[in-house]
């Protein structure tokens, strides 16, 4: 049966400690050998509703890294569900590619790909979650601290599709995660729920709460990401107020540990959720996470398109 990506949640704890682990070995490879053509000849399809730097570029790399090849769509290519409906996208690129990889406005595009689809279909980020983005996160922590075990995170900000994902590592993994919003920006009571009955089985501790220097104070990492998303541009000023208290600065950052790091999937919106000091100072590894998109997003590729 084909595998798809379309949430955090799709993943075992295993199958992601697994990925992390082929990331490692792939890099190493590649470092060596340039290309590792685990998916010669395939494809890869982008279609993006969204614009993007990171996921983009990665993406496209890491498929010719495996000696595959990609084409890019844009909003104005397809119009998913418009010109077409999206099981009919679906059904035509299955008979000429071999992956879609999908950046959409409502998460139902996604799971309407991958149920039409006889192809893998991988969530490049939608309205309800940004799953590559949290494995590469994972893989930075790794980095820096060794392993998962025994680690916190703080998130600070708003409950998002990043956020959900990171909700969803954290419970299925089994780490350690304080979830701070204000009022009336919490996660999405489904993805709660879901985090609530994966912690059971691992036993990961995640906290929801309104006060950002409670939830700062005993993490490894502190994680925050804009206030308002793609497709959210016209709340932005309002946001702006209300968000004000969740912005990691110094004085935010003086009471978590001095060890801790500062994690930000990009792009920051430098002066709103992030100062320029935190963002570009020596405790914040966010150009780590953007290098290890490529290093996560070639072994999940490689996992769904490895020639048999
Ligand atoms: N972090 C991330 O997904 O970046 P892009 O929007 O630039 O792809
Ligand atoms: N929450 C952000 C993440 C961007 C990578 C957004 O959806 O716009």
């Amino acid at each position: 049966m084909k595998k798809d990506l379309t949430s955090i949640a799709d993943l075992s704890k295993q199958e992601i400690l697994d990925l992390l682990h082929e990331a490692g070995a792939l890099k190493a490879e590649i470092s060596r050998q340039g290309v590792v053509p685990l998916a010669r000849g395939k494809m890869g399809v982008l279609i993006f509703e969204k614009p993007s730097l990171r996921t983009r570029v990665t993406f496209e790399r890491a498929l010719h890294q495996l000696g595959a090849t990609s084409t890019y769509l844009s909003p104005s290519d397809v119009g998913l569900g418009v010109r077409e409906s999206v099981p009919d996208v679906a059904r035509n690129l299955s008979r000429w590619v071999n992956c879609i990889i999908a950046r959409v406005f409502e998460h139902e595009k996604i799971t309407q790909l991958a149920e039409n689809a006889t192809i893998p279909v991988i969530n490049a980020l939608s309205d309800l979650e940004h799953p590559c983005q949290i494995l590469a996160d994972l893989l930075t922590i790794v980095d820096h601290r060794g392993s998962l075990e025994g680690v916190t995170v703080a998130w600070t900000g708003d409950g998002n599709n990043v956020c959900h994902s990171l909700m969803l590592a954290a419970a299925t993994v089994g780490f350690n995660l304080n979830v701070a919003t204000p009022k009336g920006f919490e996660p999405a009571p489904a993805i709660t729920e879901q985090t609530r009955k994966l912690s059971e089985k691992s036993g990961a501790k995640i906290r929801l709460t309104y006060d950002p220097c409670e939830a700062v104070a005993e993490a490894d990492f502190i994680y925050t990401d804009v206030w308002a998303s793609m497709g959210q541009e016209n709340e932005a000023e309002q946001r702006r107020q209300i968000f004000r208290p969740y912005q990691v600065n110094r004085q935010l950052l003086s009471r978590a540990k001095p060890e801790t790091k500062v994690l930000h999937c990009l792009p920051a919106h430098r002066g709103e959720e992030i100062t320029d000091e935190v963002l570009d100072g020596p405790q914040s590894v966010v150009l780590d996470q953007a290098e290890n998109r490529l290093h996560i997003q070639r072994a999940i590729l490689a996992r769904l398109l490895r020639n048999g």
